[in-house]
């Protein structure tokens, strides 16, 4: 239980408050590692269709709501989905991840791509997260989440997810004068995405640039830095309250430069200790993550005492339990069950420990 105010676990943390165990909650919950999901997308084999029907995908939603009742329960959809909004067109192929076609690489293209209107091209989005708010009530929190400009940029210019980034990197290096147009429009529809998040009822909204960690810290402070803030000003000025986290994958030579990002919680990762985020971080930051996903491949006793350690190097204020990342597609839906169960249980499983 939440104790005696009804303000849910996520919530309190990300407001700093002392807690007795921290809120749990795991990126990519809802997915391929679940039966259900599995069973799912055997009836409804389009990802789009998975994501943009709103029944579909507040089921989808609550699959892992009613398997292991996290303290977040995060919108099922994906970051590349409000781009045809803007006029790129996109799908999410089986096993691959986003294609853009035709991939935006030409001044040309940059021109025309229309500002967002959330109301006209995402209207699924508001259902869902109505649905899910009215779902949960005051038992967890609802996450909405965008990609950051230049994540979302890499997927348009790309055309596809890549190994080398060598074609946004082409052009970041040789036109930079057009990437940054892309990267300010991208920036400015992100930010009315994540306010019509936050007005539909998302009640915190992580905001993923999983792929900035590939540019060398100067390069994320040219390409990546200046448009995570420009989103984040633009949220805050109109949603002081609504607490805003930011995940880059692969961060550990950027993590003080991610503090500067406008951030409420940083994301971390597993090439980082807990201690040493919290260090590098500063004590007013808060911090999510930081388990690596493939500690769910370990026994029962393993994945334990992982839990523990990421807990006490984090201390009880300003904590978010999650994994470093996305739960792997082929985790034991178990060891997930036995991940959140212990969480949970922290607080107990701590003074034994002692
Ligand atoms: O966390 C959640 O439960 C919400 C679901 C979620 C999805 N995508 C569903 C999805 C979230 C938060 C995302 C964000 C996302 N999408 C990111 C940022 C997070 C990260 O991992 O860094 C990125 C980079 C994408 C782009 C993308 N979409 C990738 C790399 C893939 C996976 C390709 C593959 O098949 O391995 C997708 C497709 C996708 N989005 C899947 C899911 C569950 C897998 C396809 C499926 O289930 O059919």
């Amino acid at each position: 239980m939440a104790g005696s105010t009804q303000i849910p676990y996520l919530l309190r943390a990300a407001r700093g408050e002392k807690l007795d165990r921290p809120p749990v909650w795991m990126m990519r919950q809802a997915g391929r590692y679940m039966k259900a999901y599995r069973d799912l997308r055997e009836k409804y084999p389009s990802f789009r269709e998975r994501s943009e029907i709103p029944e579909v995908a507040v089921e989808v939603s609550l699959q892992p709501w009613r398997a292991f009742q996290p303290d977040g329960v995060i919108l099922f959809s994906d970051i590349v989905t409000p781009l045809p909004g803007l006029g790129i067109n996109m799908d999410i192929a089986e096993g691959k991840g986003p294609i853009i076609d035709p991939p935006i690489r030409s001044q040309a293209q940059v021109d025309a791509l229309r500002p967002l209107e959330p109301e006209e091209s995402l209207p699924f989005i508001r259902t869902i997260l109505q649905a899910l708010r009215q779902e949960v009530g005051n038992q967890s929190t609802v996450l909405g989440f965008v990609g950051a400009p230049w994540t979302l940029a890499a997927y348009a210019v790309e055309g596809k997810g890549s190994k080398t980034y060598s074609v946004i990197k082409g052009m970041a290096f040789s036109e930079p004068a057009m990437l940054h147009q892309l990267l300010g429009k991208l920036a400015d529809a992100i930010a009315v995405y994540a306010r019509y998040q936050i007005d539909s009822g998302a009640q915190v909204v992580q905001m993923f640039d999983s792929w900035a960690g590939q540019l060398s810290p100067q390069d994320y402070e040219t390409f990546a830095l200046p448009y995570q803030q420009r989103v984040f000003q633009q949220v805050k000025a109109t949603h002081p309250d609504t607490p805003l986290i930011l995940l880059v994958s692969g961060s550990a030579g950027v993590l003080e430069l991610m503090g500067r990002s406008g951030a409420d919680i940083i994301s971390v990762d597993w090439a980082v200790d807990m201690a040493d985020a919290r260090r590098r971080l500063g004590p007013e930051m808060k911090v999510q993550g930081n388990i690596d996903p493939g500690v769910l491949f370990g026994s029962k006793a393993f994945i334990r005492d992982r839990i523990l350690d990421t807990i006490r190097k984090a201390g009880n204020r300003g904590h978010i339990l999650n994994l470093g990342h996305g739960i792997l597609p082929t985790t034991p839906e178990e060891n997930a069950a036995f991940f959140f169960e212990t969480a949970k249980q922290a607080d107990r499983l701590l003074t034994v420990a002692v």
